[in-house]
C-alpha cells in the first residue's frame, strides 16, 4: 500500500470518484456541516437525524464535483471516536468499499480529531484491503481498482510518517494473516523460518534458526516429542529487533504448531480444518518484532517460537509416554492433544535461561476452554503480576485487542501431579482447562516476575468480515503496539 497524502482537500476530491468518511455518532454532526453539504446539493441531501437512524450505520450518498459523480461511504458508530474504534470501523468500511468497485477511494480522515485516531484509522483501513482469496485467479474487476494506493489528505501538523506507521501495522496484520489463514500444504517451520529470515534482511533485524539437530543437542525434549509423527523437522526461530535506546528487553513467546491433529489423541474431523491456525501467537510475536523494526520503535523486544507439527504416525508421541525437557522436569503426555503447553514449556525454559527478559509474554491458541469461559470478546490473560495484568489490560482497552484477567491459584496445578513422573499434561479434572494449562506454563518459567500468558484460542481465528467464515485476524500486534507504547521500555 502507498501512501498517496495530498496536500488539500479539494485535490482528494480530484483524485478521487469515491470517499470512505469514518465518524463517530458525535462527530456525525461535523461530518455533515463541513463535508457532506459541501457535497451534496441541499435539495438532495436529507437532514442528518434521517441520515441517522440507529445506533450504528452505513450511509451511501451521491455528491457532485467538478461535473463528476462521487460516491460518498459514510459508516458511523459509537459515541465518541476512539483508537479501537476509529481501527474497527476503518477495517469494515474498508472491506464494503471493495464490493463498489470505485478505482481510487479517498479516505477520509482530516476530521478525526489526533493524530493517533488518523493512525489508528489508517491501520485499520490498510488491513481491511486483505484479500483472503489467496488461491483464487484474480478477477478482473479487483484488477481494475486501485486500492493499493491510499489516497488522503492530512490535516496541518500531521506527519506524513505517522500515517505512513498506519500502513506499516496493517500491512504487517495482512502478512500475519496471510501466514495464519494458509493451509498446513502450504507452510512448515522451514516455510516460516524463511518467512523470518527474508523480513529480518529487509527490515533490518536479528534472526537465528535453532534447527532439529540443535535442538537436539540442547535438550530440548518436548518439542522434540511433539514434532515425532512428522515429516518436516521442528525448529525454533528467534527474531531480535532492538534500538539502542531501549532500556528493557522483552520476549514474545508464540505458540507455532503448523497444523494441529492432535496426534494419537485425534481430534474430531468436523472442525479440524481450523487447526491450520495453530501457529498463530508465533504469527503475532513474529510480526509484532516486525512492526517494531518497520516503526523503528525504542524497544528491545524479541519473539521466540517453537515450531512443529503435531502429526499422526507410526513414531508418534503416545497417550502415557513419558518425555524430558529442556528444563530437566519430566513430563508424563497424558494427551497429545495437549501439546501446545510441551513445546512452550521448552520455548519458556530457554527463553529465560539464554536472555534472561525483563517481561516475558507467551501468546498461544492454547485451550478450546478459553473460548468456552470467555467466547471471543478477549484473550485469557494469566499473570500474578498486578502491574503487568493492568497495563497488558489497558493496551487491549485502548487497541480494541481485549484481554481478561484470569485466576492463578497455586491449587490448580495440584490436579497436573503425575504418579509416574515431575507432571502431567493433562489435568485430573475436566475444569478449568485453560487455568491449568497455563499452571503448567508457569512451571517452566522458573518464577519469573514478570510473566503473562495471553490464551488467544478464541481470538486470532473468526469471523471477522474477510469472508463467510473463520478466517485470520492478526490480534496480538495491536495489543502489543499498544501496551510498548505505553509502558517504559
Ligand atoms: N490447538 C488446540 C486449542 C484450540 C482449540 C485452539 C480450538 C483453537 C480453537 C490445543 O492444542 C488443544 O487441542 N487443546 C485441548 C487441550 C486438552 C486436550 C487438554 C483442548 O482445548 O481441547
Ligand atoms: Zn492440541
Ligand atoms: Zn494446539
Amino acid at each position: 500500500m502507498k501512501l498517496n497524502a495530498l496536500s488539500s482537500f479539494e485535490e482528494l476530491l480530484e483524485r478521487a470518484d469515491m470517499l470512505s468518511i469514518p465518524s463517530s455518532k458525535e462527530g456525525m454532526a461535523g461530518v455533515y456541516q463541513n463535508l457532506l453539504s459541501k457535497l451534496i446539493p441541499s435539495a438532495t441531501l436529507p437532514p442528518l437525524a434521517e441520515l441517522m437512524n440507529g445506533k450504528s450505520g452505513a450511509i451511501m450518498l451521491y455528491g457532485h464535483q467538478n461535473n463528476k459523480v462521487i460516491k460518498i461511504q459514510v459508516c458511523y458508530e459509537g459515541e465518541k471516536m476512539t483508537e479501537a474504534l476509529a481501527y474497527s470501523l476503518s477495517k469494515k468500511m474498508a472491506i464494503k468499499a471493495k464490493a463498489e468497485n470505485a478505482e481510487n477511494i479517498g479516505f477520509v480522515v482530516h476530521h478525526l480529531e489526533s493524530p493517533q485516531l488518523i493512525q489508528s484509522a489508517i491501520a485499520g483501513w490498510t488491513a481491511g484491503q486483505y484479500d483472503l482469496g489467496l488461491y483464487k485467479k484474480p478477477d478482473e474487476q479487483s484488477k481494475k481498482s486501485n486500492q493499493n494506493t491510499l489516497h488522503t489528505y492530512l490535516p496541518n501538523g500531521t506527519a506524513t510518517g505517522l500515517a505512513q506507521d498506519g500502513i506499516s501495522v496493517g500491512l504487517v496484520q495482512q502478512e500475519i494473516m496471510t501466514l495464519v489463514n494458509m493451509p498446513a500444504s502450504h507452510k512448515s517451520p522451514e516455510y516460516l523460518a524463511q518467512w523470518v529470515q527474508r523480513s529480518a534482511a529487509q527490515y533490518g533485524y536479528e534472526v537465528e534458526v535453532l534447527d532439529k539437530n540443535k535442538l537436539t543437542s540442547l535438550g530440548m525434549g518436548a518439542l522434540l516429542a511433539v514434532n515425532r509423527g512428522s515429516q518436516q523437522p521442528a525448529n525454533l526461530i528467534v527474531s531480535h529487533y532492538k534500538h539502542p535506546e531501549a532500556k528493557k528487553k522483552i520476549a514474545l513467546i508464540g505458540k507455532g504448531v503448523i497444523f494441529d491433529t492432535g496426534g494419537l489423541s485425534i481430534k474430531d474431523s468436523k472442525n479440524m480444518h481450523y487447526m491450520k491456525s495453530d501457529m498463530a501467537g508465533a504469527a503475532a510475536a513474529l510480526g509484532t518484532v516486525e512492526a517494531c523494526a518497520r516503526l523503528k520503535l525504542k524497544v528491545n523486544v524479541m519473539a521466540i517460537t517453537p515450531v512443529t507439527d503435531n502429526s499422526v504416525d507410526a513414531s508418534s508421541t503416545k497417550p502415557g509416554d513419558v518425555i524430558s525437557s529442556f528444563a530437566g522436569k519430566t513430563i508424563e503426555v497424558i494427551d497429545t492433544d495437549a501439546e501446545g503447553r510441551l513445546i512452550l514449556a521448552d520455548a519458556l525454559a530457554y527463553a529465560v535461561k539464554q536472555y534472561k527478559p525483563d517481561v516475558m509474554i507467551d501468546m498461544a491458541t492454547l485451550t478450546g476452554s478459553i473460548i468456552a469461559a470467555i467466547g471471543n470478546q478477549a484473550a485469557g490473560m494469566f499473570t500474578k503480576n498486578d502491574e503487568l495484568a493492568q497495563s497488558l489490560s489497558a493496551a487491549g482497552d485502548a487497541s480494541g485487542e481485549r484481554v481478561w484477567r484470569m485466576p492463578m491459584f497455586d491449587e490448580y496445578l495440584d490436579d497436573m501431579q503425575s504418579d509416574i513422573a515431575d507432571l502431567k499434561n493433562l489435568s485430573d479434572k475436566p475444569y478449568a482447562g485453560s487455568i491449568t494449562a497455563a499452571k503448567f506454563l508457569e512451571v517452566f518459567t522458573n518464577e519469573h516476575p514478570a510473566w503473562a500468558h495471553l490464551d488467544i484460542a478464541g481470538m486470532s481465528f473468526q469471523p471477522n468480515g474477510f469472508g463467510k467464515g473463520y478466517c485470520a485476524t492478526a490480534y496480538g500486534v495491536r495489543l502489543l503496539l499498544k501496551w510498548m507504547s505505553q509502558s517504559e521500555t
